[in-house]
């Protein structure tokens, strides 16, 4: 059990994808795990060559040509989940091989700690069961996995399913190989809501769907870990009285200069009529993710109706910035209009908008957001370091150390990734008279 944890904290000791990213000659880390590398390799399908990245280009190109200028959310949505050559849909852009680390790969503590949060916030709303926990955008399945060794530990005696809702077929069978012991993919004409289906080693079934639409109903523990920095933002300027959209053009109408630059639109677009800025806006250029209110809006649904908790952890904001847009390759920046399909886009989510959509939409009550260091200290994380420390072989002393140090310091990780979380508005008197651990 020792043995697995500090192999599992050793080989998480890269940086991160929006505050810094790792200088790769310098690091000492260790290769992520050898199977699972291969095993990746293996899988990986032929839609990942340079020339399907070329052939995004040209789509988008060929599109923007034949209809004109298209929205910064579109061109995001089609590089990062283009079903051929999305960035997301056909391998592992992780760790130190890939584009960018998180907070779950780069220390235990991070999951093992908000699987504590999940089972005291359970308890507290009187133990449901059945629950289901539901991950949105879980990467490797990473904090999925450390989250059920939780959950395994404290022996809830209720029944559990768990459900993924990954757009990426890739990235689902790593998740599968983390936390199932068998799994499998259904035939493409099989009609049900999940696409997936496996079981972990101690029995409990995991399935996976497409869209947070096709989870069952049911008291859900839901996380989601930076799931929304990868939802499409629309680029908006107030100008001349009105709202007007930022669109994606091509650099030149000729063959031999290809590449594309950003226009504002001529007119008002559909989305720059009907967005309404949440009172007391006083940005007069923002991002706005239509696509963030949508997803909010259906897990306020779902929380009020089926009773839960939602847990949104991510880099962001909360209604002050102006312009996030941004790519990352390598670990490093990259221009978002470069090589679409080779490179992670990311905008910052707007906290604010979350809040406002969930109180919108339902009777919710929020909590945060809270900045992680904060909640990571408020949960009690340095005891669990110290723990760590005491059973630790003297050489992975200072790799833990600074996992967790990365995770909560204010000039790393610890202000700029932030916490909220989302409970039925009826259970909100009850919650004032017992705290929500890690928000006050
Ligand atoms: C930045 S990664 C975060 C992964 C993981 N939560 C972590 O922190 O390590 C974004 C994840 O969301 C998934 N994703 C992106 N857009 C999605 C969408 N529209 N629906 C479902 N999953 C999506 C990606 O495939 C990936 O698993």
């Amino acid at each position: 059990m020792l043995r697995q944890a500090l192999r599992v904290a050793s080989r998480r000791c890269y940086s991160y994808k929006s505050v810094r990213r790792p200088n790769l000659a310098a690091t000492s880390a260790p290769k992520a795990e050898k199977v699972k590398e291969q095993s990746s390799k293996e899988q990986r399908p032929e839609s990942t060559t340079e020339n399907d990245k070329g052939s995004l280009a040209k789509q988008l190109r060929a599109k923007i040509l034949a209809t004109g200028p298209i929205s910064v959310a579109e061109y995001m949505r089609e590089v990062l989940t283009n079903p051929q050559a999305g960035y997301y849909m056909a391998r592992d852009v992780f760790g130190r091989e890939g584009d960018f680390i998180t907070s779950p790969e780069i220390s235990q503590i991070f999951g093992e700690l908000v699987g504590v949060w999940l089972v005291s916030e359970w308890r507290k709303m009187g133990s449901p069961s059945p629950f289901q926990l539901v991950e949105l955008g879980p990467g490797r399945g990473t904090l999925a996995r450390d989250v059920l060794k939780v959950l395994s530990k404290f022996k809830l005696g209720a029944e559990l399913s768990i459900h993924m809702v990954e757009v990426s077929p890739f990235l689902s069978k790593i998740q599968a190989q983390r936390f199932c012991y068998t799994h499998e993919t259904l035939p493409e004409d099989s009609q049900l809501p999940h696409y997936q289906t496996g079981t972990t080693a101690s029995g409990t079934k995991a399935f996976w769907h497409r869209r947070l639409e096709d989870v069952p109903q049911g008291f859900s523990l839901i996380l989601a870990h930076e799931f929304f920095d990868a939802l499409p933002v629309h680029k908006l300027q107030w100008l001349d009285g009105q709202w007007q959209e930022v669109l994606i053009d091509v650099a030149s109408k000729e063959e031999d200069q290809p590449g594309f630059r950003y226009v504002l639109s001529r007119s008002q677009t559909p989305v720059s009529r009907v967005f309404q800025p949440i009172p007391g806006e006083k940005r007069s250029c923002l991002e706005y993710s239509l696509e963030t209110e949508r997803q909010v809006g259906l897990l306020a649904e779902r929380i009020e109706r089926d009773g839960g908790i939602a847990l949104i952890m991510d880099y962001g904001h909360f209604g002050e910035k102006t312009d996030t847009f941004r790519a990352f390759k390598n670990h490093a920046l990259h221009d978002p209009l470069v090589d679409p399909g080779s490179a992670d886009l990311t905008a910052d989510v707007d906290f604010k908008l979350i809040r406002h959509a969930a109180e919108k939409r339902g009777s919710i009550h929020c909590c945060g957001p809270v900045e992680q260091g904060l909640f990571l200290q408020r949960m009690q994380g340095e005891a669990r370091l110290e723990q760590l420390l005491a059973h630790a072989l003297p050489e992975n002393q200072q790799i833990i150390r600074s996992g967790y140090q990365m995770l909560t310091d204010a000039a790393q990780m610890g202000t700029r990734f932030k916490f909220l979380a989302m409970f039925p508005g009826v259970v909100a008197p009850h919650l004032e008279k017992f705290p929500v651990v890690g928000f006050s």
